[in-house]
């Protein structure tokens, strides 16, 4: 019987990937950063799965909600802080840490002075994204000490370019960091997984890996195999069909890619209405039965087409791993002109996910 693309989830390789990365970073905590659903794993499942790490880190509100009412009782922080005062109350309710990256999100604390609330102060030490100036510092830290409630307990913030190991940019920002002048007691925070393998010098109290703990490589020149990682997800799905096409004859929407030589494709049962990047080009890897085939023509919404060759070793029903443990996820993205990040957050609700 056929069935709709699976992603599977292995979670014995998060838990490895948590040892790599306390090995990596031995003297910090672990702050796992599950937001957009755990970047497309399932957040709750992913938290479950990581209750040895020392905290979390979310985007949204609603994520740290949802993993609350999952029973989910380490301590959360707010990446984006909070953006008005039901948000202020509902981070009270659910003991939720909140990030402060400009002067909006102090006056609404400083509005609602009894509500007790734990914060990451946010510096922008070259990202010029989120983060107060670092001549700010000294105005946040007081306005804040002032605040009975209100405790700063760590001192954040974010690389523009780590995967890059080689740019300047990262030798500053961490330059920037260290030259903070803070409080006795206030911890900090500034790598995340590219920083984890390239960068001990910025390791600090706490790091906050995201991508690596999914098994995935956050770097174009070192796979995950070599930074000792196991994918948590495989993306699979089945062969529909195999047909002959003629040399010349084309294969799917576009007429695309051509055969060179009599040949067999596979057909596939996934596309980009499963999560399967539609950008993906010819050539790009597909596994089945042990070998690596290339994608031929493009992604259409419900299937693919594989070239199997002349003599052909596969059969209807056979597995195909578009992406995982035998397909790095880093190779499919790098033909499909995106990152990893992308390609596992978008993986959609028609795929069937098993958790084992
Ligand atoms: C503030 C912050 N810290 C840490 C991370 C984790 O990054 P990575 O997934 O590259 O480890 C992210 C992810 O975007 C982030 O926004």
């Amino acid at each position: 019987m056929t069935r709709a693309a699976i992603a599977r989830f292995d979670q014995s390789a998060l838990t490895h990937n948590l040892g790599i990365i306390r090995k990596t970073a031995p003297n910090s905590k672990v702050m796992a950063v599950i937001k957009a659903n755990a970047y497309g794993h399932g957040i709750v499942e992913t938290a479950q799965a990581l209750n040895g790490v020392d905290a979390y880190a979310v985007a949204h509100l609603e994520e740290a909600v949802a993993l609350r009412n999952a029973g989910v009782q380490k301590d959360i922080l707010l990446l984006q802080g909070l953006l008005n005062e039901d948000e202020l109350s509902a981070a009270v309710k659910h003991r939720l840490t909140t990030c402060v990256h400009d002067t909006a999100q102090l006056d609404l604390l400083e509005s609602n002075t009894n509500s007790a609330l734990d914060c990451w102060l946010k510096i922008d030490t070259g990202m010029h994204r989120l983060g107060i100036r670092l001549q700010e510092l000294p105005t946040f830290l007081s306005r804040l000490a002032a605040l009975k409630h209100i405790g700063v307990s760590t001192i954040m913030s974010h690389f523009a370019n780590a995967n890059v190991v080689e740019d300047e940019i990262n030798d500053l920002q961490i330059k920037r960091f260290k030259q903070l002048a803070l409080p006795t007691g206030v911890q900090r925070s500034l790598a995340n997984s590219a920083a984890i393998f390239s960068r001990a010098e910025s390791h600090f109290d706490w790091v906050r890996p995201g991508i690596s703990l999914y098994g995935i490589s956050p770097f174009s020149d070192r796979s995950a195999q070599d930074l000792g990682l196991k994918p948590f997800m495989s993306f699979e799905s089945q062969v529909i069909t195999i047909k002959q096409v003629k040399q010349g004859e084309s294969v799917g929407y576009g007429a695309l890619w051509c055969a060179e030589q009599d040949t067999y494709i596979a057909v596939i049962r996934a596309g980009y209405g499963d999560g399967y990047p539609r950008h993906a080009q010819n050539g790009t890897p597909v596994w089945i039965n042990n070998k690596i085939f290339p994608l031929a023509g493009r992604v259409s919404m419900d299937m693919i087409s594989v070239d199997l060759g002349p003599t052909p070793s596969v059969k209807i029903g056979d597995t195909a791993q578009l992406w995982g443990d035998k397909n790095p996820i880093e190779q499919v993205a790098a033909m499909s002109n995106t990152i990893p990040y992308e390609l596992t957050c978008k993986i959609t609700q028609r795929v069937t996910r098993h958790y084992v």
